[in-house]
């Protein structure tokens, strides 16, 4: 009898180490992997501030003096402002190209040029000459919306009043918090993203996949994004 039941209690051994076991490795393989991905990421995060190559003061004053300086020739206005920028440390960091694609994301439409994406910050031109409304989005980075052309409004629950950004005026979106946000008309701005990016693609994707199923635009927003990135994290910036 006792014979009987240690044998029996072997092959059940036997069993979950036939088919158990294996999946507890794997499950302690992820754990660790999990555990060593956030403490990089709790790493990193404390030292987010030492990656960024743009500061929100610069990007202000550039955006005041280029709108000084061009007036409501917006073409003229971003030339100012990209050119400034390759004159500085910053040039090994570019896009050059005025890549425009368009950009629909919180059922807001526009178009962008991406002149920098890295891991931590991103840097672009977005507008639209017709007007567009939408959700700005919950994001894992500040944001600074520097107005070249035209008025965007905002609003926050709780209000009675729309918060009012005119030219030559920033929106600072805090990391985490959201608005409705709405450009009556032909409105243009240098939007500057720093915190974590790879995040925030994911709401810049979603209304591609629930609504507008232009996978055209999609892939090179993928493409220009991604050599951008990779592009940076080649050249050690992170
Ligand atoms: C741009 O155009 C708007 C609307 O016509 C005008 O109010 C604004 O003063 C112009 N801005 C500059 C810098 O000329």
């Amino acid at each position: 009898m006792p014979s009987k039941k240690s044998s029996s209690s072997a092959s059940t051994r036997q069993n979950q180490s036939k088919c158990g076991c294996f999946s507890f490795r794997k499950l302690g393989f992820l754990a660790v992997i999990l555990a060593l991905l956030s403490s990089v990421v709790v790493y990193l995060e404390a030292r987010l501030e030492s990656f960024y190559i743009f500061t929100p003061d610069h990007l202000h004053d550039l955006s005041q003096r280029a709108v000084a300086a061009h007036g409501n020739d917006t073409r003229a206005v971003v030339k100012y402002i990209v050119g400034e920028l390759n004159e500085k440390e910053t040039s090994a960091h570019l896009n050059l190209d005025e890549e425009w694609v368009f950009n629909n994301a919180g059922g807001a439409m526009g178009a962008m040029y991406i002149i920098h994406a890295s891991i931590t910050e991103y840097l672009i031109i977005f507008g639209t000459a017709i007007g567009t409304e939408g959700h700005t989005g919950r994001h894992t980075a500040d944001d600074y919306f520097h107005i070249l052309q035209g008025t965007q409004l905002a609003y926050v629950p709780g209000e009675y009043e729309p918060e009012v950004y005119p030219q030559g005026s920033v929106h600072h979106l805090p990391r985490g918090q959201v608005k409705q946000y709405k450009m009556d008309g032909s409105c243009f701005a240098l939007e500057y993203a720093r915190g974590w990016i790879p995040p925030m693609l994911f709401f810049g994707y979603a209304d591609t996949f629930s609504s507008t199923l232009d996978f055209p635009t999609l892939w090179a927003t993928t493409r220009i994004t991604g050599r951008e990135m990779i592009g940076n994290l080649l050249k050690g910036k992170l």
